[in-house]
């Protein structure tokens, strides 16, 4: 069965690619070249006029089929309804959401575009799996061209409660479409409830747990948390201590033996990267012991930029590290450091392996792929220690971090202390414990497990405890993962973690965890 995966952006492979392609690229490159298949979706430009033109480029058995936006398109699909209308929403941020009827048209136009041009390429028994916010009504329109095939939808950010999403015009038209998809994955179990609750109130759908009945269709919903490449940037870090890149070497000395606390986060709202500066204000403020012994590196590559929300925001970081910096910082000493670029991943594990701290405080955020890089990349015989908001869809999962309220910035204030000052054992106790699960349900297990479900299998209810799921959702983040991250026994020296995930890649069932060897197809 040939593997089609649609997504908003698609970057053909290059073998003079400056920055590294991220984790779920090339997981799902890896998933196309092991079928054989086809990628297809924006190349990322814009070009004149209506540009309809689709380009095919071959590389081995995997063929991607980009198409250009026009300006329009790009303003309507891409900046208007996908990222001020829907993003903010699915964030939670009712009060950024701006809805403009055009924008929706162009939404539906160029999903309708994708469609026609897609349809034209399909076989008979390809597997489709389409990828976020921005291709929700794609199924339908295949399946108005006559699509049959099995198509998946994964949702990569949150999906509010029913409430928050009826405030958007024609939530109800666009989530009914939904019911094209034969399975949809979702981050969570709670992002899964909600979208399953969405489906019944606002659609009239009627459901069984898992499946929900919409007219003649019946789709299944259910929760796949992602994960990460935890081997590669296990040895990512693990190189960067002996080959020191230019960043991470420069970063060594100007930082000398003071500790580091880290931030990594595309410039967006939803991050909470100004409410996290302020906390570490806070958090110097109230311990002025530790003024010129720690500095916070918050990393922060522009994203979005043409989003008024976003240059905002921009402009409101810079002010504030630059207020903090001027009132609690010494002449040999900078307390915050914002880099607003783009860092490549070889360099990121390197940051993330010299900090103590990882600050992980997003508002709300469907999973948050920093947390597990964060643990990937620590040394096992001195880990440092994950902070992690409650908000983040990987909390569920990660209960032995410090989990923290981002919107609370003294809890957030002395988590940082309680981090810095953690004993060594009690870190390496935590760091066992998440990397295990991290490890469990790595990119791959992800991969496997959402296309064993789209293929027709269920996962079994012991998969769904690796991935620190269980059927029943639970009440609240807080109380969620601790005491349930052990699901994977992983030997966590480096030697050890070394040599348990040099099985993760197709053979981990022999050393991670019997269980796993169910997710193997
Ligand atoms: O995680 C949500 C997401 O929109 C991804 O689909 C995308 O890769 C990432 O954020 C970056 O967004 P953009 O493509 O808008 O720069």
């Amino acid at each position: 069965m040939r593997l089609v995966v649609v997504s908003n952006r698609v970057t053909i492979p290059d073998r003079h690619e400056k920055v590294m392609a991220g984790g779920l690229a090339v997981a799902l490159r890896e998933a196309l070249e092991q079928r054989g298949g086809l990628w297809f979706g924006w190349s990322g430009a814009v070009s004149e006029g209506s540009p309809t033109q689709i380009r095919q480029v071959q590389h081995g058995n995997v063929t991607y089929a980009v198409t250009d936006l026009s300006e329009a398109e790009r303003q309507s699909y891409y900046l208007g309804f996908s990222n001020r209308a829907l993003w903010p929403l699915m964030h939670y941020r009712l009060g950024l959401t701006e809805f403009q009827r055009s924008d929706y048209m162009g939404y539906l136009g160029v999903n309708r575009r994708f469609a026609r041009a897609l349809a034209g390429l399909i076989k008979p028994d390809d597997l489709i799996w389409i990828h976020d916010y921005h291709l929700i009504p794609l199924a339908a329109e295949l399946r108005r061209r006559g699509v049959t095939n099995r198509i998946g939808y994964f949702h990569h950010i949150p999906w509010p409660a029913a409430e928050v999403i009826d405030a958007l015009p024609f939530s109800a038209t666009l989530i009914r479409t939904m019911a094209a998809y034969d399975l949809v994955g979702m981050q969570t179990e709670v992002d899964a409830r909600n979208l399953i609750g969405g489906l019944v109130s606002l659609c009239g759908g009627r459901t069984d747990g898992r499946r929900v009945r919409l007219g003649s269709r019946e789709t299944s919903v259910q929760a796949f948390p992602i994960g990460i490449d935890v081997e590669g940037f296990r040895k990512l870090a693990a190189a960067s201590v002996r080959q020191a890149a230019t960043p991470l070497r420069a970063t060594r000395e100007s930082l000398g033996e003071r500790k580091l606390v880290i931030g990594v986060d595309r410039l967006d709202y939803s991050k909470g990267i100004v409410q996290r500066l302020e906390a570490f204000g806070e958090f110097l403020r109230n311990h002025p012991e530790e003024r010129g012994r720690v500095s916070l590196l918050q990393v922060a590559p522009p994203s979005r930029s043409d989003v008024p929300e976003y240059a905002e925001l921009d402009r409101q970081s810079d002010e504030v590290a630059g207020r903090l910096n001027a009132q609690l910082g010494e002449f040999d000493w900078t307390p915050i450091r914002v880099v607003k670029k783009a860092y490549s991943r070889k360099a990121l594990a390197g940051f993330y392996r010299r900090a103590q701290v990882g600050l992980v405080t997003p508002m709300r955020d469907g999973m948050n792929l920093v947390a597990k890089e964060y643990i990937a990349a620590q040394n096992p015989a001195d880990p440092g220690v994950l902070v992690l908001s409650r908000f983040a869809g990987a909390a569920q999962q990660m209960g032995e971090a410090l989990i923290v309220n981002p919107f609370d910035s003294h809890e957030v204030a002395e988590a940082i202390r309680t981090a810095l000052a953690m004993p060594k054992t009690e870190r390496i106790r935590r760091f066992e414990r998440l990397y295990a699960l991290i490890a469990a349900t790595d990119i791959d297990w992800w991969t496997r497990q959402y296309l064993l479900a789209l293929s027709g299998d269920k996962p079994s209810a012991e998969t769904l405890a690796a991935g620190g799921l269980r059927k029943e959702p639970r009440a609240g983040a807080r109380r969620a993962g601790r005491g349930e991250a052990s699901a994977a026994s992983s030997p966590p020296s480096e030697a050890g973690v070394g040599k348990m995930s040099a099985g993760s890649r197709g053979k981990r069932s022999a050393a991670g965890g019997s269980h796993l060897a169910l997710v193997r197809p």
